[in-house]
């Protein structure tokens, strides 16, 4: 047994950590369980990350939970995911609450179940003014999707062209409020955007693990942080030179 200290919490800590939640299918394929069970196991995840996420510094986490390319699942599937989100919220809002989560939904509500719909509205304006962690559902979202979104409601506003650039599209996004993300995690080692964040993480660092989901705690977050602190950010430029 090694007696291995873990690493140290970087100084610089990433205000917005985005996570593609990837691999539940397979950690329940392991284990001989359906796929649903993959994805509560997921949400059971989801808490321990929220909590590292807090004891972190983190101010914004936004998760990836259903896309709008998931609709083609299996429909058992589909329906398991909407199932899981009504009683998450059923379970969980009064202690997200309570601890200061702000919650907020990106993408689209339209195809949601009218009653599950109002449920969600309802659990971002309860918890609207909580300023420990803002944490941004992506529930039947796409950055394609989001975007076209966006340049509706611009054309609706009748903004001349020439007044349409980065800073406003970005403030009809549905991530408007938050910061573009620094830090975008990808679990079970796939190298995929898959349609995530694709205007805001222009310039974010990916981290990508093999671990899966639901196995992905504290210590993996950990990780990833100290990775990211060991990342020099251009964005384009060029690293700081003498003269
Ligand atoms: C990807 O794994 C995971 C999803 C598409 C769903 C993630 C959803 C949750 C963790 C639960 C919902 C969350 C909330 C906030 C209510 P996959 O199914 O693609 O896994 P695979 O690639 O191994 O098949």
């Amino acid at each position: 047994m090694t007696d291995a200290k873990p690493p140290a919490l970087p100084e610089r800590i990433p205000a917005h950590v985005a996570i593609i939640m990837d691999g539940n299918g397979r950690w329940a394929k392991a284990r001989g369980l359906p796929r649903l069970a993959g994805h509560r196991a997921g949400v059971d995840n989801l808490r321990r990350v929220l909590e590292a996420a807090v004891e972190f510094g983190i101010r914004h986490l936004t998760i990836y939970a259903f896309s709008t390319e998931n609709w083609a699942r299996p429909p058992d599937e589909v329906r398991g995911l909407l199932n899981i989100l009504d009683e998450v919220i059923d379970r969980e809002l009064a202690q997200l609450h309570k601890n200061g989560v702000c919650l907020r939904h990106i993408g689209r509500l339209e195809r949601l179940d009218p009653a599950l719909q109002e449920k969600v509205q309802q659990a971002v304006a309860l918890t609207r003014d909580n300023t420990k962690l803002v944490l941004n559902i992506a529930w039947n979202y796409g950055g394609r999707d989001e975007i076209v979104h966006a340049l509706q409601q611009i054309l609706r506003q009748g903004y001349a062209p020439e007044a349409v650039d980065e800073a406003l599209i970005a403030r009809h996004l549905f991530t408007a409020g938050s910061p573009d993300p620094d830090l975008v995690v990808r679990t079970s080692g796939e190298l995929r955007t898959s349609n995530f964040l694709i205007w805001q993480a222009a310039y974010a660092e990916w981290y990508v693990t093999p671990t899966l989901w639901p196995d992905f705690g504290r210590d993996d977050l950990l990780a990833a942080l100290v990775e990211f602190g060991r990342r020099e950010r251009r964005f384009g430029g060029v690293p700081d030179a003498p003269g």
